[in-house]
């Protein structure tokens, strides 16, 4: 096998070489290469330029050329920075319930809201949810998504977490797509544990956090602040505690009642994650902090309810990234790219602010470096789409979707 691969003529490549961390973004910010070639070594991109310019360069013997003979358009395999996509079972019935009006305590009284997904997931063997993870991360995978967080939280006891944390550690040797994991131990006070929710969160730092650590399982926390879940009383020492023991902190803030964004902010978090209740006075302090705001489109679609302010956050000088939520309850799709593109039609973003919302944005807000740029040194993932302008991707919403998926510097799927 050859050292280097060397791939182009690409129409169009999205480099985001210079990203904008905060604030609004325009074409003019993606830094695009016409007529490029992007010359890979093992994992990683050697080299960005023009494809003319790297066949000039390359040593023919060392490398392979790959050469495209229609348009294509490539970008930074896209990053899905919040999903729960780890479960067992099915809410059909609360989504017809949901939708035939019945509220929210309803549903639950009835048997369904996260509990029946925790129920569901502890009846389920560790085995059979690395099943499901990696059968749902290899259908992402098809969709350009080459990089997957994934969330705990249907467990809700120290030793069902933990069965589903080493699922997920277990079903991302097993597929291509790097699956990051997150313990969302502080998802609901479970039915069944014998004490208040500061006694429940006590038990999950003492007991669980240790072994997060000991066995690598993950180094982030996330917790949804909302009245039926913990209250920011609650769960601002419990977030401290894990800060104290160098977790990153992710928040689920401002769903339904603002509250969890000023906790994300206080506890110094990478992420407040949904944020359809925010008033300007939230987005204000959001966009003055360096905390990512996270839209998630998906529970929108799911719930029936108002979108993430994006643009009123992306105006005010705050971050945007963008995920799926994918989970079981009130995100059954799991299309990051089609609600990435509603977002985008409903909040009035920009194609640049959806793409960057996908790759860089959604890298930084999972604290990734090394991910979501197309730009030397930086792992080669990427996209790429057989068109001829990269408006055409979201045009489409989200019916385009990649001829090729490039994952550390191997084609790991074409159509
Ligand atoms: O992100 N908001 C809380 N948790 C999930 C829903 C999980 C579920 O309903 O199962 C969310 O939307
Ligand atoms: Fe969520």
């Amino acid at each position: 096998m050859k050292e280097y691969k060397l791939i182009g003529p690409i129409t169009q490549l999205i480099s985001l070489e210079k990203p904008k961390h905060k604030g609004p973004i325009k074409d003019e910010d993606l830094s695009i290469i016409n007529e490029a070639g992007i010359l890979i070594k093992g994992n990683k991109i050697d080299t960005i330029s023009t494809f003319s310019d790297l066949k000039n360069k390359i040593n023919p013997l060392q490398t392979e050329l790959i050469e495209l003979s229609s348009n294509h358009i490539c970008v930074p395999g896209f990053i899905d920075c919040h999903t729960h996509i780890c479960f067992s079972g099915s809410r059909a019935r609360d989504y017809a319930m949901r939708n035939s009006g019945k509220s929210y305590l309803e549903i639950a009284e009835t048997g369904g809201g996260i509990w029946n997904t925790v129920t569901q997931t502890r009846s389920a063997k560790q085995e059979e949810l690395t099943i499901g993870v990696i059968k749902r991360a290899n259908n992402l995978l098809k969709n350009g998504i080459t990089t997957v967080e994934v969330k705990s939280g249907y467990g809700l006891s120290v030793e069902e977490e933990l069965k589903m944390l080493r699922a997920i550690q277990n079903a991302n040797h097993a597929t291509e797509t790097d699956l990051i994991p997150t313990c969302l131990a502080a998802h609901i006070l479970p039915k069944d544990f014998n004490g208040n929710h500061s006694a429940y969160l006590e038990e999950i730092c003492n007991s669980l956090f240790p072994i997060l650590k000991s066995e690598k399982l993950t180094n982030r926390i996330d917790a949804f602040v909302e009245q039926s879940a913990f209250t920011a009383a609650d769960i601002y020492p419990y977030l401290k505690k894990a800060k104290d023991m160098n977790f990153d902190i992710t928040v689920h803030a401002d769903q339904f009642t603002p509250g969890g964004s000023e906790i994300a902010i206080k506890t110094d978090a990478i992420t407040a994650d949904h944020l359809e209740a925010s008033t300007q006075k939230e987005i204000d302090m959001l966009a003055k902090s360096n905390v990512i705001s996270v839209a998630l489109p998906g529970a929108s679609i799911g719930l029936g309810c108002n979108f993430t302010p994006a643009r009123k956050i992306l105006n005010a000088g705050g971050a945007i990234a963008i995920a799926s939520d994918w989970n079981p309850g009130s995100a059954p799709m799991g299309d990051l790219l089609m609600q990435a593109c509603v977002l985008g039609t409903f909040e009035k973003l920009s194609n640049a602010e959806l793409l960057a919302g996908i790759t860089s944005r959604a890298a930084a807000a999972l604290n990734l470096r090394d991910r979501g740029r197309l730009v030397s040194g930086m792992l080669a993932d990427f996209n790429l789409f057989q068109t001829d302008h990269f408006n055409e991707i979201f045009y489409h919403q989200g019916k385009l979707t990649p001829s090729q998926v490039w994952k550390k510097g191997d084609l790991v799927y074409q159509q």
